[in-house]
């Protein structure tokens, strides 16, 4: 008879190359207090950006909670996540540049990130992509279509001015709350609309 194993919960959060690294730490300092393990991934431009935008690259100093997280490397093909048999819950892209758009969308799976995504739209786990970029093309908007299909959530960092935001805490905590939202968990960082 089988043995019954506990649900160890984990997700995965990728940083790329498009601006906006801000929303990756407030989404990753929401999260970790509800999983187990959070594996992060940063491509290397992601790495460029956010020593410009945050002052740093390193993960584990800009969200805390170190012990909680675990850091893979972006050429690191055979870490965990990047089989199907690995349980976890799903991974979100923040910020989601068009580059890896683009290669999510071709399935070419040549970096950890692209790997791990398609790992999700093959086993039907949740993919949100927070993709920044403006304007765009005929190609981006083509290849973010061909995701929602597949099954990911297309989700823009673009947040809404209804709850009358007054500082980029407010902003970025819009978007970070919807992110949560689609990933089944609750949230206070703003009230619902009409609440
Ligand atoms: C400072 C800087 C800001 C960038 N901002 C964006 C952006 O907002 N959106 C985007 O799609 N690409 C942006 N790019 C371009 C991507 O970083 C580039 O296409 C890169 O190859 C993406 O690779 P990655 O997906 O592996 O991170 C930016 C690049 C730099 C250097």
């Amino acid at each position: 008879m089988g043995v019954v194993k506990m649900v160890v919960r984990r997700l995965v959060v990728a940083i790329t190359g498009a601006s906006g690294s801000i929303y990756a730490r407030s989404l990753l300092r929401n999260i970790v207090p509800h999983y187990e393990t959070v594996y992060v991934i940063v491509s290397d431009t992601a790495s460029i950006i956010m020593r410009d935008e945050l002052g740093t690259d390193d993960v584990r100093k800009v969200v805390g909670m170190a012990e909680k997280l675990t850091v893979l490397d972006n050429t690191d093909m055979s870490a965990p996540p990047s089989s199907g048999s690995h349980q976890y819950d799903g991974m979100v892209v923040v910020p989601c540049s068009m580059g890896a758009v683009g290669r999510i969308a071709a399935g070419v799976s040549q970096d950890l990130i692209s790997r791990v995504a398609d790992v999700c739209l093959k086993e039907r786990r949740r993919l949100v992509l927070v993709p920044r970029e403006t304007p765009l093309s005929a190609i981006h908007l083509e290849n973010l279509l061909k995701l929602s299909r597949a099954g990911a959530v297309v989700l823009p960092a673009s947040p809404p001015f209804y709850n009358k935001p007054q500082t980029i805490d407010d902003l970025v905590n819009a978007v970070t709350a919807r992110i949560l939202s689609h990933l089944g968990i609750e949230q206070d960082l703003v009230k619902e609309w009409k609440e």
